[in-house]
């Protein structure tokens, strides 16, 4: 029998009601940016589909809209979800998560009329030196507002991370003990730190590091649209960028399934212990998360071998910490719980299948021989949308629908069981039809495609749009629980 009367309330001592409705409105944000930027991703996928035409360089600024809004916005709403959680555990200040908005929504501003109003079109990723060299499509105007959008961005996060870090060190002495180094190294019981301080120390450390790097080739690329003179190597410039990449985008997952960590204990009645084995994973993601983006260069035949080499060994292992750990801990903690099956707990579950099921067709790139011929096919946005799509965002969404039960009288209706398995059929959808599209060697970020290439293409969109009114009732059904928007004392 199901217990539907268990509480899904906690105690949040340190969050005070502006800090409850800024994260509400970070939320509230994210789900609008995302549900905009599916549209915008059906719009590709119509047009591979030959079903409606744009004009080749709106597509370009399309998708490096939809790349650049979606990480983004995968980083705002993972950074809520932390900042929420974590102020169970330390003191948090409010100003700075208000800066951190202010100064992400200018970088959004930025971005936009770099690409709307200039017809930036070098994508998300900016390769250096792209944004430089555009052949008349855009001016080195648009180059540098898309630039200095990404690092206002960039500076919101550090200030952010800043704050977390000093808040952490406060409460637990230093990041070490924060990262549960005592328990590792000694077996010490003393003062563990819960799972999301040890998640919350590992994401401070290894995105600040990124941001650091992505932030120094951003300016690099910033000089070099001014003073042509001044040049990067472009193989050091393509290593940080995708450092900064690879690190920001797993950082948003890796934030985002604090959610997890958090409220499933409150369906399953069973806390989400900081074990030993728990706390050697984080301390291995820390460093695994770092080394292994050079599996994005092993095209890149001029990269050292052992570079390459390390990029395929570490792909391998880094599903190990994921599956391992938080899937296996998941399975043993719902097993026999009798939890409540409604739309968060419900997204919350399939959210860690998603990240855990997409880590497979990333380990299958991962591998030097496979990558050689897969790596610019639709393989590639197959396997990050797999643990976007299905993981992080219903982490997002799963956290959202908490939040709404949480806050408002409202209980769970019957269309919102129903919800979570048209939002896995939708995903699952977008997901494999890129999949079979890449298996097919379909190439990736083609604007125009051939008549042999678009037979997964309607299929795609098909369920693109299940996806879309499946999350516009999500986004709905948040703001209409408005007014409740409360603290629960
Ligand atoms: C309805 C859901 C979605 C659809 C239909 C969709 C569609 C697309 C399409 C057609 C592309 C270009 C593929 C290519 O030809 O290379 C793309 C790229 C991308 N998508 Fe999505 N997407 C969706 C959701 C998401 C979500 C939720 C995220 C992240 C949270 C995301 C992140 C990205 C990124 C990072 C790229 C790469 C952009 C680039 O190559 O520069 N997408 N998407």
């Amino acid at each position: 029998m199901t217990n539907t009367k268990q509480p899904l309330s906690m105690d949040l001592p340190h969050l005070t009601d502006s800090g409850f409705k800024t994260i509400s409105v970070i939320m509230g944000l994210s789900a609008l940016v995302i549900l905009l930027m599916m549209i915008a991703g059906l719009t590709m996928r119509l047009n591979q589909a030959q079903i409606i035409t744009i004009d080749a360089a709106l597509f370009y600024q399309v998708l490096t809209a939809h790349g650049a809004g979606m990480v983004g916005v995968a980083g705002l709403s993972g950074a809520g979800i932390m900042w929420f959680f974590l102020s169970r555990y330390v003191s948090l200040s409010v100003g700075i998560l208000l800066t951190f908005l202010s100064l992400f929504l200018l970088g959004v501003v930025l971005i936009l009329g770099a690409i709307f109003v200039g017809q930036f079109g070098a994508a998300w990723t900016f390769l250096y030196p792209l944004p430089a060299v555009s052949g008349g499509a855009w001016g080195a105007g648009a180059a540098a507002c898309f630039v200095l959008g990404l690092t206002s961005i960039g500076v919101a996060f550090l200030l952010l991370y800043l704050d977390i870090g000093v808040a952490i060190i406060r409460r637990y002495g230093s990041l070490s003990k924060a990262l549960a180094w005592p328990l590792i190294f000694s077996g010490s019981q003393e003062d563990v730190p819960p799972p999301t301080v040890i998640a919350s120390t590992a994401v401070t450390i290894f995105n600040t590091i990124g941001i650091v790097v992505g932030a120094a080739v951003l300016l690099a690329t910033l000089a070099n649209l001014y003073m042509p003179e001044f040049k990067t190597d472009p193989l050091l410039a393509k290593n940080m960028i995708f450092f900064f990449g690879h690190v920001f985008i797993n950082a948003s997952i890796y934030m985002s399934v604090i959610a997890v960590y958090e409220i499933i204990p409150l369906y399953t009645g069973r806390p989400w212990k900081s074990s030993r084995v728990f706390a050697i994973a984080w301390s291995a993601i820390l460093l695994m998360v770092m080394a292994v983006y050079p599996h994005h260069l092993l095209q890149d035949t001029v990269m050292p071998a052992w570079a390459l080499t390390m990029g395929q060994i570490i792909s391998y292992l880094s599903g190990i910490p994921i599956i391992a750990v938080t899937a296996f801990s998941l399975l043993a903690y719902i097993y026999r719980s009798n939890m409540r099956w409604d739309l968060a707990s419900g997204l919350l579950v399939l959210s860690i299948f998603g990240w855990a099921g997409g880590s497979v067709p990333a380990i299958i790139d991962g591998t030097i021989s496979v990558n050689k011929v897969m790596h610019n096919t639709l393989w590639v946005p197959g396997h990050f949308h797999f643990y976007l799509i299905v993981g992080m965002v219903a982490m997002v969404f799963g956290f959202m629908a908490w939040l709404r039960f949480e806050t408002s009288s409202k209980q769970p209706t019957g269309m919102d069981k129903v919800a979570v398995w048209i939002y896995a059929i939708g995903g699952l959808g977008v997901v494999i039809t890129f999949l079979i599209s890449g298996a097919l060697s379909v190439p990736r970020r083609f604007a125009v495609y051939t008549d042999a290439w678009t037979s997964q293409t309607v299929y795609a969109s098909g369920f693109a749009t299940l996806l879309i009114l499946i999350v516009t009732m999500f986004l709905l059904k948040f703001l209409i629980a408005a007014p409740g928007w409360r603290r629960q004392e």
